[in-house]
């Protein structure tokens, strides 16, 4: 990839002509700031396209806030690239990115944390920044990494994810120019495809954003609810039903603690391979609900040590949803196209086209390719 495709790309980030801006959420864009910046407000908006791009020139060549580009319209919006390597004239290309994944890849593996991996919390950390997005109103979604504020990191669901954010921490130390939208998903990426997963597609593009683009509280699944309730959020989300069964495979992964969501135990024998055994045990198993002082979840009959949650139980309960689970039981390299797809699309909810660098998606190489 050129620098120059990249230099491409940085302009079309910096002119969005279709930018959402009805949300609420939207106001406080105008009040970006870096953690370069200073408390000086940003110039006014020129009134030309190329007024935009010698604005936003004008901005890196002073060496100051690079963050500041504006649009026709006055909307401020920070650039796709981060302020400190635009300010060292640095344009990351893929290889770049790929050392971010390799890197990732490379502190997966430990021996003293849950069943040996990382990769199920840095999983359940990609979605929980991407699944807040609302289709109507274009809020939320993996854009801002606003999960690294108050109140969002507090929210009930996301209760144990500070393990995620703070490993995270430590790859963006030594990749200081990636943005947290970025590094979440690309961990979301890693973790699945280490993990004996399929290839998700990804490209970069996220923006950091402020603590008041942070998404309100209750837009994440409730385990102990039904399959209404599953439809209401992932229909918000832009997803069928298909796809709400294909996103719930993910469950074949780690396991619940009950100092974080109060839930216990793995759905799986093998909880840090990606398989379709969670279909297939939903289908298999005799699933009883366990008795304990704890929320409602059921247990494997034969061994009582694996689990399902009611919102797992129900994709083999209401018809529409049993019949893709049935699929995935049955075949699990449809499971892993369908899969692959899917968490693509979830890991770009809430970003806007044009802010991506390249039109199409990327494959990431595994760490033994
Ligand atoms: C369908 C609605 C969903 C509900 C109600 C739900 C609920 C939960 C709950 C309660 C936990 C346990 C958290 C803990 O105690 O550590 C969990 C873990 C997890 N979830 Fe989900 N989830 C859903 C969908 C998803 C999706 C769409 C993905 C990814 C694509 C996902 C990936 C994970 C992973 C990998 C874990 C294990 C985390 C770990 O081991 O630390 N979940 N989920």
């Amino acid at each position: 990839m050129s620098a120059a495709f990249f230099r491409t790309s940085l302009r079309r980030a910096a002119a969005p002509r279709s930018f959402p801006r009805a949300s609420p959420f939207r106001s406080s864009i105008l009040r970006y700031s870096t953690q370069e910046s200073t408390s000086t407000p940003p110039p006014p908006p020129p009134k030309s396209n190329t007024a935009l791009f010698i604005g936003l020139g004008a901005v890196v060549a002073a060496g100051g806030v690079a963050y500041y580009a504006f649009s026709d319209d006055g909307t401020a919006v920070k650039s796709g690239l981060q302020a400190a390597k635009v300010k060292a004239n640095f344009v990351p290309t893929k290889d770049d990115y790929q050392k971010v994944y390799n890197k990732i890849a490379e502190i997966l593996d430990v021996d003293d944390y849950d069943d040996g991996s990382y990769g199920p919390v840095l999983l359940r950390l990609a979605w929980h920044a991407s699944g807040t997005y609302d289709k109507d109103s274009k809020t939320g979604g993996s854009n801002y990494a606003t999960m690294r504020f108050e109140p969002e990191s507090l929210h009930g669901a996301n209760a144990g994810l500070h393990v995620a954010r703070e490993l995270m921490e430590k790859i963006k130390a030594e990749f200081p120019w990636i943005s947290y939208g970025d590094l979440w998903t690309l961990a979301g990426v890693c973790a699945v495809q280490e993990m004996a997963g399929p290839k998700i597609p990804w490209r970069p593009g996220r923006i950091d954003g402020v603590a008041t683009d942070a998404t309100p509280d209750g837009r994440l699944p409730d385990a102990t609810q039904g399959a209404d309730h599953l439809r209401n959020i992932f229909y918000r989300m832009g997803f069928n039903d298909q796809e709400i069964v294909a996103l719930s495979g993910a469950h074949a992964l780690g396991r619940c603690h009950p100092d974080r969501s109060g839930f216990e135990g793995p759905w799986t024998f093998a909880p840090i391979t990606l398989t379709n055994d969670y279909f297939k045990l939903l289908f298999d198993e005799k699933w009883v609900w366990r008795k304990w002082n704890g929320p409602k979840q059921l247990q494997d009959k034969k061994t009582g040590t694996l689990m399902m949650l009611p919102t797992d139980y129900v994709l083999v309960q209401d018809k529409s949803f049993k019949k893709y689970a049935k699929a995935y039981a049955d075949d699990q390299d449809l499971f892993f196209k369908d899969f692959s797809n899917v968490v693509s699309r979830l890991f770009e909810l809430g970003v806007p086209t044009q802010q991506f660098v390249t039109p199409e998606p990327w494959i990431m190489k595994n760490s033994d390719e």
